[in-house]
């Protein structure tokens, strides 16, 4: 089972390329097929593990067998759509799949030759179901370059991996001198996905200099975004990419040992990923002397509690020793000293997905992709108040409306775009004059945002913005470390001042108190978490200040989200059925029979049972 030698892996590779033949033959005109069903932790949770088991009973009660297989994939990145399955090789594209389709699509499609139209997605923009993947907008402007293999291959199958030119690139830094590999990241212009954007080869050249015997590698799996699942994605429909990306940058800078911190709420890619260490080890792609080429390096899974703090660099490591997960004062880089005090580089999992592609498609391909300063594609978990909710990746310098019209299919029920928020808790909310802002690290930035991780939420006319600050704020309040005063004591006060004017008692002076504090925050906290909290305040002031300003002078939320500034009132079409009435668990609603009902203001909480009880939708909050 071991391979022993860079040639033997070589000759793997291709005796592998029959698993998936079906795969990429579009011509093919046999009737071999094979359904690739969705087993992100989206679909999965919609029943996909349940379909995969349905469509694996029926091939076998129509004697499919020696024609039609099933196997899981990774997520595909429609999430709304899911449970998603794709059939090669005609690639038809099937969503909104249930167990109970199974029949109709094994006697219909694998027996019938025609695919089942109902479970076609039906394209918006022509509204006519579509076949394929590649005629669904969602998908046209998308370049899957770290996605490569989600939806393609089996994650649990390292010779599907293989077959995919899998640890090809790791044999071919074996024939380079690791500051060639280092060169290599350098010259491609591969910046951190985590958020700063710092570039991978200068990071992993600091290392590899930077003297000592003991050096560590750590893959940050820590995602803790609200709303951000790229590098779980990742890690489920692709694990093995992760770890030869782990090996290689162990390779580069001279360490044998790599971490991959992941949050235990990940329950999936945990496993996926250990079944892919596991075959790895096996394999001799992992442990001593991998491939003949002397070099040792092993990857080791430890869990994070949840902790958005621990995804700081410096606090991980902390949590790795063992100790309680604070970061600490960068004064020497963690690549000087690091984990246990070694020097140590950290990537980000997206980071790491590009690297075997870029070892072997080489620097000038992947350099070619992007933006001037930003290299490559990025990962979206999109989100929010769009069509298509899912997971998209972009060539860098896409816009932000060809994200949120064109791939995103729009903002549903006819409502307006309002801003898009970027960054996570430690982005902000750009409004939509910047839509055709090209995306890449310096131009988020210029606009008051961020490119973060990836998580990019979609804001409509419904959402108030310093109702949006404010659930950012109470995010980072809540994770706040509290290890300095500036962040700790800082968050807690602006979010004050937040719930002050969210609840109509805020003055003008609190607003520019809260700009004062937030510099104050931004400038003296001692980590990223601290230094950018306050960005989703500062940002929504600085474009959504009229909203603020009604919320404090008016009195009113204009989106009319925040209920202390808001009535429930029945309007004239109430026909005194009094239904309200008997709902209202404080007596708040007088009226009798056929006669318009009235709320006593005093005394409602605003629980809006009477909204949903009223048949005629006479009640309303303004
Ligand atoms: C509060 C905070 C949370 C962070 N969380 C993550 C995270 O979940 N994943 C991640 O890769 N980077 C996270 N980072 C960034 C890391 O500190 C670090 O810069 C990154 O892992 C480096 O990898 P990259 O260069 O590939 O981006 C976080 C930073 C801060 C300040
Ligand atoms: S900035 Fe906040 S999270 Fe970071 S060390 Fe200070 S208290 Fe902890
Ligand atoms: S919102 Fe609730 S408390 Fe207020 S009138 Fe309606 S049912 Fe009664």
């Amino acid at each position: 089972m071991r391979i022993q030698s860079v040639e033997e892996l070589q000759t793997l590779h291709q005796n592998n390329q029959p698993l998936l033949a079906l795969r990429r033959a579009e011509a093919y005109v046999g009737q071999e097929r094979i359904i690739m069903v969705c087993g992100g932790t989206g679909c999965h949770s919609a029943q996909s593990k349940e379909l995969k088991e349905a469509l694996a009973e029926k091939i076998k009660e129509h004697n499919l067998e020696a024609l039609v297989d099933v196997k899981a994939t990774g997520c595909f990145g429609f999430c709304a759509e899911g449970p998603i399955i794709r059939v090669f090789p005609d690639d038809v594209f099937y969503v909104k799949v249930t167990p109970e389709d199974a029949e109709d699509i094994i006697v219909e499609h694998m027996k019938g030759g025609k695919p089942v139209e109902r479970l076609l997605f039906t394209e918006p923009s022509i509204n006519e179901k579509v076949p394929t993947m590649h005629d669904i907008s969602f998908y046209k402007k998308q370049l899957r370059i770290a996605l490569r293999n989600c939806g393609i291959i089996d994650p649990e199958e390292i010779d599907e991996y293989i077959a995919a030119e899998g640890y090809l690139a790791l044999a071919k830094v074996f024939g380079m001198e690791p500051e060639a590999v280092t060169k290599l990241m350098t010259d491609s212009g591969l910046r951190g996905r985590g958020g700063a954007g710092f570039p991978t080869g200068m990071k992993w050249e600091a290392t590899r200099r930077a003297a000592g015997d003991q050096k560590y590698i750590i893959c940050n799996a820590d995602e803790g975004d609200p709303g951000a699942f790229m590098d779980r994605s990742l890690l489920e429909g692709d694990p093995h990419s992760i770890i030869e990306a782990m090996a290689i940058a162990g390779y580069a800078i001279g360490a044998d040992t790599g971490y991959v911190y992941i949050r235990a709420e990940y329950p999936l890619a945990i496993e996926r990923l250990e079944i892919a260490i596991k075959q790895a080890r096996e394999r001799g792609l992992l442990g001593e002397n991998i491939l003949g080429s002397g070099f040792n390096f092993d990857v080791l899974i430890k869990y994070g509690a949840g902790a958005f703090v621990c995804g700081e660099e410096t606090a991980l490591m902390r949590s790795i020793e063992g100790m309680r997960g604070e970061p600490f004062n960068k004064t020497v880089f963690p690549s000087e000293r690091g984990l246990w005090g070694k020097p140590t580089s950290t990537n980000n999992v997206e980071t790491f997905a590009n690297v075997p592609i870029i070892v072997n498609k080489g620097a000038d391909w992947y350099n070619s992709i992007g933006t001037a300063t930003s290299k490559g594609t990025k990962v979206f978990a999109l989100g929010g108040k769009v069509s298509n909710v899912g997971l998209v990746e972009v060539p860098m310098g896409t816009t932000l409306r060809e994200l949120v019209y064109d791939i995103g299919g729009g903002i549903p029920n006819d409502r307006a775009l309002k801003a898009v928020q970027t960054g996570g808790p430690s982005g902000g909310c750009i409004p939509t004059e910047f839509l055709d802002t090209p995306i890449d690290y310096e131009s988020l930035q210029s606009i008051g945002s961020m490119m973060g991780s990836g998580g990019m939420i979609v804001l409509d006319e419904d959402d108030c913005m310093v109702n949006i600050a404010k659930f950012y704020l109470e995010f980072t309040c809540e994770e706040s470390c509290g290890k300095c005063t500036p962040c700790r004591i800082g968050t807690t006060r602006l979010l004050e001042m937040l719930e002050k004017i969210t609840s109509g008692k805020g003055t003008l002076e609190d607003l520019d108190k809260l700009q004062e504090l937030s510099e104050v925050v931004i400038d003296s906290s001692l980590c990223g978490l601290g230094k950018t909290a306050p960005n989703p305040i500062v940002s929504t002031i600085k474009y959504f200040r009229d909203e603020y300003e009604a919320h404090i002078v008016d009195q009113t939320c204009p989106a009319h989200v925040c209920k202390d500034l808001l009535q429930i009132v029945i309007t004239d079409k109430c026909i005194g059925c009094t239904k309200c009435s008997r709902v209202c668990p404080v007596d708040a609603i007088e009226g009798s029979v056929k006669q318009l009902h009235v709320i006593d203001q005093e005394t409602c909480i605003k629980c809006e049972a009477c909204i949903s009880a009223c048949p005629v939708n006479a009640i309303i909050m303004q």
